[in-house]
């Protein structure tokens, strides 16, 4: 079946030496082999990340990237250059989306940049507060996984990984439930990928949590057969967090 993934989001946190320590505490540290873990430094420390991961099974991933393959535009990383690197690519986080003015057209020609060179992407989508309180959680999630992915071949989409990260959960200590994230992810996340692709693809989709996500809370998500793992940012930052994090869900998933 689908196989647990937790992957860390550094954010625009670790040189590229602070960085190194990190990813080999981590390396030291790992003690199972049935939870897949991601890292996603920032660009600057992925090629000293990547010297310290070798031979190990902790896999690289970006937090961006661009839908071209090379060209004139100033400050981008393209997808031919990532996968020198990296298996995965997270795309469309809420900070992206947020400060970035990322729009879903922008998110799907990167998830089509990204497939097209072998990198998988981890999609983000989640609703803002403002969203939830008006009732529109189900319609924000739904439309934004559907125009990321609308025209993948059910082949392409079967391989991607799905963070459901309801935007006001975070960095704010403030989690959502787990009864809250598996309705979400069981109704529009899985739902739509049923919709466009069928109910297999929808089946073998790994589909992740984020928000808030630490040692003491994440048993109440990974517990849900339907949720996949997590995405976590601000507790990837220490091994010891992120560690707790791998192995709890290594635990409950056993
Ligand atoms: P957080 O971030 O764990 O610090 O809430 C999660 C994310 O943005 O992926």
């Amino acid at each position: 079946m689908r196989q647990p993934l937790i992957a860390g989001n550094w954010k625009m946190n670790k040189t590229a030496t602070e960085g190194q320590a990190l990813a080999r505490a981590i390396r030291e540290g790992l003690q199972t082999q049935t939870v897949e873990v991601v890292l996603c430094p920032p660009f600057t420390a992925i090629p000293a990340v990547h010297a310290v991961l070798q031979g190990s099974p902790i896999h690289l991933g970006a937090q961006n990237v661009h839908w071209e393959d090379a060209g004139a535009f100033t400050g981008e990383i393209s997808p031919v250059m990532l996968k020198e690197w990296c298996r995965y690519v997270i795309i469309g986080h809420s900070e992206r989306r947020q400060y970035f003015h990322e729009d879903d057209e922008m998110i799907h020609r990167k998830v089509l940049a990204a497939l097209r060179h072998g990198l998988i992407p981890i999609l983000c989508v989640g609703e803002t507060l403002a969203q939830r309180e008006a009732g529109e959680t189900g319609t924000v999630v739904a439309t934004q996984t559907r125009r990321a992915l609308e025209g993948l071949s059910p082949e392409q989409a079967a391989g991607l990984v799905i963070a459901y990260e309801p935007v006001w959960a975070i960095g704010t200590g403030r989690a959502a439930t787990g009864a809250d994230a598996e309705e979400v992810i069981r109704r529009w996340v899985r739902g739509t990928l049923e919709e466009l692709f069928g109910l297999e693809v929808a089946q073998r989709v790994r589909v992740l949590y984020g928000g808030s996500v630490t040692p003491e809370n994440i048993a109440e998500f990974v517990c849900r057969p339907t949720i996949d793992g997590a995405l976590v940012g601000g507790a990837s930052l220490k091994a010891e967090t992120f560690l707790g994090i791998i192995h709890e869900t290594a635990r409950v998933k056993a």
